[in-house]
């Protein structure tokens, strides 16, 4: 089992981003996001009042930069009957989407906005397909810099042949799914879209699937066009949660890609939360500079996540560089929950400018390495950064837990007998450390220590 899924890793592809201007898309995204703090009851007050929030709180100052409506902004009656313009509702947004991007400009954050690859958001408002051109070319004159783009309410003549491609239970690293699709008649529909769609022979097709072909990616691909277009450079998050392996061919089209389904309705999150650890732990060689796996957005400050529950979320999120951005009213997180999501090892690790993978796991734990398993995640994870090697060890259990790094099982230490070993979540310096180091590890919590050398 071990060998043939080594021999699938070593022909997956390696990443190759949307590069965009000024190196837009880079890193993975930090900022702050309306859906998981109030889903569609937003309005600008509430935006700005978030905005001026992450400024009070430090969050600028700790590198957050983008401001984002989610859903339910714009009118639900439909678009400008002359332009076919998406038009903000005027109610909830006195000043429009523009004059509060401006604000949002003038407070020095970036501002981004959401909507759908079909004829509705989810929240039923109108949505971009069939209308690409005109919302990317609006948005732009928005000001807008970030566009999460939906997967809701794509009609009936862009479904693949194959409508349930389920995920096999006994999941692999290369996310291998059942079921055989074929895309054999083209969509009917009014698009001419001569772009070539790239093409991996090493990669396509996976169980007779070719991910890359079929017409989600295409919906996706419609928009990433229009976006390019404009005059300005709008970041691309493709929220399709993961159901056409869009880790495959989300990094020629955005900047990321969300990799599953919501991580909350409502308060209780974190059967969520480990849920989206175990499937992002088979992702992580699809990720890089450019291109990121998205976990979603957080749900640190909603519901009743414990203290070690949140810096689990936070810190997995940060060492997966998913983009991070806050989903919660800013000014009633605790002061350790800010400083959890201001930890300035983990958020230099996640936007390291030199390198680019996220961590991965090296180690499985309780379970043999490359199981898929939904309440027992992969455990031990590693990955390397400009001021040393990162190790996580995550404890899904309802006790605390003894958990140990063996130095020579960490493939980014490279076989010294010792290291400088400093505690991750209170910057304390565990000193020169020889073999391995062992922790005690509470129900839920992930002890995350650097390693440098001494
Ligand atoms: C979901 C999406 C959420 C949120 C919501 C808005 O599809 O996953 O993150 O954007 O739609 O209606």
């Amino acid at each position: 089992m071990a060998a043939t899924i080594a021999a699938a890793l070593a022909v997956l592809p390696l990443a190759s981003g949307l590069e965009l201007p000024n190196e837009v898309g880079k890193l993975p995204a930090l900022g702050w996001n309306s859906w998981n703090a109030y889903y569609c009851d937003i309005n600008q007050e509430k935006i700005l009042q978030a905005a001026n929030s992450m400024i009070d709180r430090g969050f600028k100052d700790a590198g957050y930069t983008y401001i984002n409506s989610d859903d339910c902004w714009s009118r639900m009656d439909g678009r400008d009957p002359e332009t076919h313009e998406l038009r903000p509702n005027m109610t909830k947004f006195p000043d429009g989407i523009k004059g509060t991007a401006d604000e949002i400009h003038d407070m020095g954050f970036k501002f981004g906005i959401y909507s759908s690859a079909g004829t509705m958001t989810c929240g039923r408002y109108p949505a971009s397909l069939g209308y690409e051109a005109i919302d990317a070319a609006t948005f732009a004159s928005w000001g807008v810099d970030y566009l999460k783009y939906d997967n809701c309410f794509p009609p009936e003549y862009w479904y693949d042949d194959c409508l349930s491609c389920e995920v096999d239970p006994s999941f692999s690293p290369t996310g291998i799914v059942n079921g055989s699709c074929t895309n054999s008649t083209p969509p009917v529909n009014h698009y001419s879209y001569d772009r070539p769609i790239p093409f991996c022979a090493l990669e396509w097709p996976v169980d007779g699937v070719n991910y890359t072909a079929k017409y989600t990616a295409l919906r996706f691909r419609i928009m990433e066009e229009a976006l390019l277009a404009q005059n300005r450079t709008i970041l691309y998050s493709l929220c399709e949660w993961g159901v056409d392996q869009p880790w495959r061919w989300g990094n020629q089209t955005g900047s990321s890609w969300r990799i599953s389904n919501d991580i909350a309705f409502g308060d209780t999150s974190w059967p969520r939360i480990v849920e989206i650890i175990n499937m992002n732990s088979f992702l992580s060689p699809f990720a890089d500079f450019y291109g990121h796996n998205d976990a979603d957005m957080l749900t640190i400050g909603n519901g009743n996540l414990t203290s070690a529950e949140v810096r689990t979320h936070f810190g997995l999120w940060a060492l997966m560089k998913s983009p991070i951005l806050i989903g919660t009213v800013v000014a009633n997180l605790t002061e350790e929950e800010v400083s959890v999501l201001q930890n300035k090892m983990l958020l230099s690790f996640h936007q390291d400018p030199v390198f680019g993978k996220p961590a991965a796991p090296y180690k499985w734990g309780a379970n043999p390495d490359w199981t898929f398993n939904n309440t027992i995640p992969a455990q031990y994870w590693s990955g390397a950064s400009s001021n040393g090697t990162m190790v996580a060890m995550f404890n899904p259990f309802n006790e605390t837990r003894s958990m140990e790094v063996d130095f020579s099982e960490v493939p980014q230490l490279d076989g010294k007998a010792s290291y400088e070993v400093v505690n991750v979540w209170d910057g304390s310096n565990m000193g020169s450390c020889e073999g391995s180091v062992q922790m005690d590890v509470e129900a839920h919590d992930t002890a995350i220590v650097l390693f440098t050398e001494s």
